[in-house]
């Protein structure tokens, strides 16, 4: 049997010399494997918009010259000549034919002629650099399913239904090991010209491949593969390595373009792999769809959107329990030309979804559609609505993972809601104007390792586009300093150890964002004086929220002046504003309240504005800081009363603070922050700082996907560009600069099993680290004292404390432990002594810092 593999490539990986030696290398390097190779080609980027205008009987000689121009000037790149003369000759013929307007199979054959000048050129290079390849006319191999009733649709939207042929495979591997075929092109059974649609190349190769039972399917494109969004709205969506057939086919008809979502359902049938692969990177994965992909189990792998839906609301008792109702409502839909996409039921309530964008109805027929529905029930329209979709196998099995993350859809009105019976999407229908953040946030809450393994993600597409590539990052400090933890927990029971090398490395990163002009450190996160030591001797400054902070930083930081400390406080005292400005920091307002009724104490000082940028981000709804829900900030309402207060009082707004929340992962969220507060510039003249706030999150788990800061940095460096005037940009991270330097170590105490369950105790719990109890928080824990025996024990690690919430970490997969071991708690340097407390009269462990 020869074995196949069949490789399309589309019209920006043929279109230049460049294109033509990775083609060759690819066909080499399957000749290698001992593959016989089917090249698939698409026409050169562009042509077939210029055919487009042939057939449509708006152009025709000048833009067959076009045509032949891109053709000759690919040959003159290449250096090699080919006889373009028949097709050329063939095409003027038909552009010059009055019928090719309205006759569908003269438009099917002027359609397809890219594709065999594309294989013109080619097959001459390949042939000239050695190659012998052979010219397959696609119409030989493709023949098409007509409808019979629409010739239009038979011959410019062709479909085919391939039947496997072992007798063709035989016989062409016999004619030789390389052919060459034009994509879209087939024929009808008459033999008459087709074309399979727009993208129709992806979908013949697909076809090809199931024909001639092909052990591989490559798609090269001028994109990675499949992204886990849009990544030209979200440059933080993540590479898919690995989706299943249906995954990708959702994913394709949800509106990730890579891939003609037709070109699936032929490989799925065959389970042929269908690799995506990156034209400017050959040797890079790419995407892989195949039956393996169902190994990684439910995941939501995409979250996609799509805008200008209208929705139809039919609500009225008549369709109580009648039978033909909803036959009837359809039926109408059908008669004016809709076609419906989302459906909801219920009693008394059918709400349908319509895609007016793809379909070209006039708003007349809406009309008429809606007056003839309201005969037989009340109707609604609601028009700029967009979905919202997270795509993944067995959504429905993960429903109870996914709560957390769609409280984002607290406060947003959703329309519809709607779950495929294939269990591959759940689609909320929102206003218009929502769905991009809703996209932002669900993305943030659900894919860098958020619900099932992380596996199936790879770079970001920021990322793969700086040439970088993922290689999980360097072991975590703590693994190379084991012996030494344990060492320090000689005739100790629990201790936090900070790592200085750890501290000073996270500084550094953020230190050498070259946009950022002053970086705070919030130092809520971590108020030990040696750690503010460490960050203060590097040039972090110091962000405060209560009096007590102010003071431990001025007195523990040598050198910090009071310019560089900010003092953030919220509904605290007025003495303690009072002192603030005594002690010459810069303090932030976050309330009218502040100025109204204490202003004239304020006369005459320099103050920060902590705004509210309108919707907040984070790990936890806890820790989401803008948004009415959040009691933090002026909201943009109050901006005038705020300038006339400050004002009265003789105040100066010298900069703008906002803080959208905590644990965020995608660099864009900071960007948005800044274009917001850059349309606020004007109304706050003498604003010289922007401060962002902090918020910078870091991996829960290590080898997990960081956040990336040069795409911050970037990101931020083009939109100072933009700026009304040129002002500082402030960051003020607690989590960024502290979390991974810390790590919490604790005893086993006691070993116990309940049923199933086995709890592994530790000397302290919640009293030292509280956030796996108030957010669900993850901290990946490690038994230090046999970091590397093999995990074959899932056991919930608890603490001595009397509350069920007193958990560290669930269903973990750990060596099994004995009483004496030492756990290690990791991301434990921030928000966890900071947070600890003496709760059952338990103090909580000691810190101790590592040199
Ligand atoms: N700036 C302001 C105004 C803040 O409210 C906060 C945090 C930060 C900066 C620093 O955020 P960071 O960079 O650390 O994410 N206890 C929670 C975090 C609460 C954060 C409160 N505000 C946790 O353990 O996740």
């Amino acid at each position: 049997m020869p074995r196949w593999v069949v490789m399309k490539f589309g019209g920006t990986s043929v279109r230049s010399r460049d294109a033509w030696e990775n083609i060759e290398a690819q066909v080499r390097r399957e000749q290698a494997e001992g593959r016989s190779v089917m090249i698939v080609v698409s026409a050169i980027r562009g042509v077939t918009d210029l055919l487009q205008q042939i057939a449509a009987g708006e152009r025709g000689a000048d833009a067959v010259e076009e045509i032949e121009s891109a053709y000759r000037s690919l040959l003159d790149e290449m250096g090699v000549s080919a006889s373009l003369d028949p097709a050329l000759e063939e095409l003027s013929k038909l552009a010059a034919n009055p019928d090719r307007g309205t006759d569908p199979a003269v438009q099917a054959s002027i359609l397809g002629l890219g594709e065999y000048l594309t294989c013109a050129c080619g097959g001459a290079w390949l042939r000239h650099r050695g190659i012998d390849t052979r010219d397959t006319d696609a119409r030989t191999l493709l023949t098409t399913s007509p409808s019979g009733s629409n010739p239009s649709a038979d011959h410019l939207a062709a479909r085919c239904r391939p039947t496997p042929s072992p007798e063709t495979a035989e016989r062409l591997a016999d004619e030789g090991d390389v052919h060459l075929t034009q994509g879209f092109v087939a024929r009808l059974p008459d033999g008459q010209p087709a074309v399979l649609g727009r993208g129709g190349s992806d979908t013949s190769a697909a076809c090809l491949a199931e024909l001639l039972g092909a052990e591989l399917l490559q798609i090269w494109t001028d994109v990675p593969g499949m992204f886990s969004s849009d990544p030209r709205a979200l440059p933080g969506a993540r590479l898919l390595r690995y989706v299943s057939y249906r995954e990708a086919q959702e994913l394709a008809s949800m509106g990730a373009r890579v891939l003609h979502p037709m070109s699936v359902e032929p490989v799925r049938r065959a389970e042929i792999p269908l690799q995506i692969c990156w034209t400017a990177r050959p040797e890079h994965q790419g995407t892989l769809i195949s039956p393996q992909a169902r190994d990684f189990g439910a995941q939501v792998k995409g979250i996609v959107s799509r805008s200008g839906l209208t929705l139809i609301v039919m609500e009225g008792f008549a369709m109580w329990h009648q039978v033909g109702f909803l036959a009837e409502a359809f039926g109408l839909f059908r008669a004016h030309g809709f076609s419906v996409d989302l459906v909801s039921t219920s009693e008394a309530n059918v709400t349908v979804s319509l895609d007016l964008t793809t379909h070209l109805v006039d708003a007349e027929a809406l009309n008429r559609l809606v007056e003839e529905l309201g005969q037989i029930c009340r109707v609604q329209v609601i028009d700029q609505c967009a979905s919202v979709s997270l795509v993944g196998m067995g959504i429905r099995t993960i429903l109870h993972k996914l709560g957390p993350a769609l409280e984002v859809f607290e406060h947003r009105r959703i329309y519809l809601v709607s779950q495929a019976a294939n269990d591959l999407n759940l689609t909320f229908v929102v206003d218009e104007a929502h769905a991009e953040k809703l996209v932002m946030q669900l993305h943030q809450q659900l894919i860098p390792g958020g619900v099932g393994g992380d596996t199936v993600f790879g770079e970001s597409w920021e990322q793969l586009h700086r040439g970088e590539t993922s290689n999980g990052g360097p072991a975590p400090w703590w693994e190379t300093s084991r012996d030494r933890l344990l060492d320090l927990m000689a005739g100790r029971s629990c201790a936090y150890v900070y790592s200085r090398p750890a501290l000073r490395e996270a500084a550094d990163r953020l230190l050498s964002l070259k946009h950022v002009d002053q970086v705070l450190y919030a130092m809520k996160a971590n108020s030990n004086p040696e750690v503010l030591r460490e960050l203060g001797s590097r040039g972090v400054g110091m962000e405060c929220v209560s009096l007590a902070e102010v003071k431990r930083a001025l007195a523990e930081v040598p050198g910090l002046t009071p310019d560089r400390v900010l003092f953030t406080p919220n509904f605290a005292p007025r003495e303690e504003y009072r002192e603030g400005f005594e002690l010459g920091v810069n303090v932030t307002v976050d309330n009218l309240f502040v100025l109204e009724q204490w202003g004239k104490a304020f006369a005459g000082q320099n103050v920060f504005v902590r705004l509210d940028p309108g919707s907040g981000l984070g790990h936890h709804k806890l820790v989401r800081t803008a948004g009415a829900n959040s009691k933090f900030g002026i909201v943009e309402e109050d901006h005038d009363a705020l300038v006339a207060l400050a004002d009265r009082h003789n105040i100066t707004i010298r900069g703008l603070h906002a803080h959208v929340g905590s644990g965020v992962m995608h660099a864009g969220a900071w960007h948005r922050t800044l274009e917001t507060m850059a349309r606020w510039l004007e109304r706050f003249p003498d604003v010289q700082v922007l401060d962002l706030g902090g918020g910078l999150g870091v991996p829960d788990k290590s080898g997990d996907a960081a956040l990336d800061l040069v795409a911050l940095d970037e990101g931020l460096a083009e939109l100072k560009q933009q700026l009304l005037r040129p002002v500082q940009i402030w960051l003020e991270p607690g989590r960024y600069l502290v979390a991974e330097a810390g790590v919490l170590l604790a005893r086993v105490t006691q070993l116990k099993g309940k049923g199933e369950v086995q709890y592994v105790g530790v000397a302290t719990g919640m009293n030292s680290l509280i956030r796996p109890a108030l957010y669900g928080a993850y901290h990946e824990i490690a038994n230090l004292s046999r970091l590397h025996e093999p995990a074959g024990q899932v056991c919930n690690v608890v603490g001595p404390i009397c509350e069920t919430g007193d958990i560290l970490g669930l269903d973990r997969l750990l060596p099994t432990s004995e009483a004496g071991d030492v756990l290690l708690i990791a991301n434990a340097g921030a928000y966890s002594a900071a947070m600890a407390s003496n709760y059952n009269l338990r103090p909580p462990a000691a810190e101790l810092l590592l040199d």
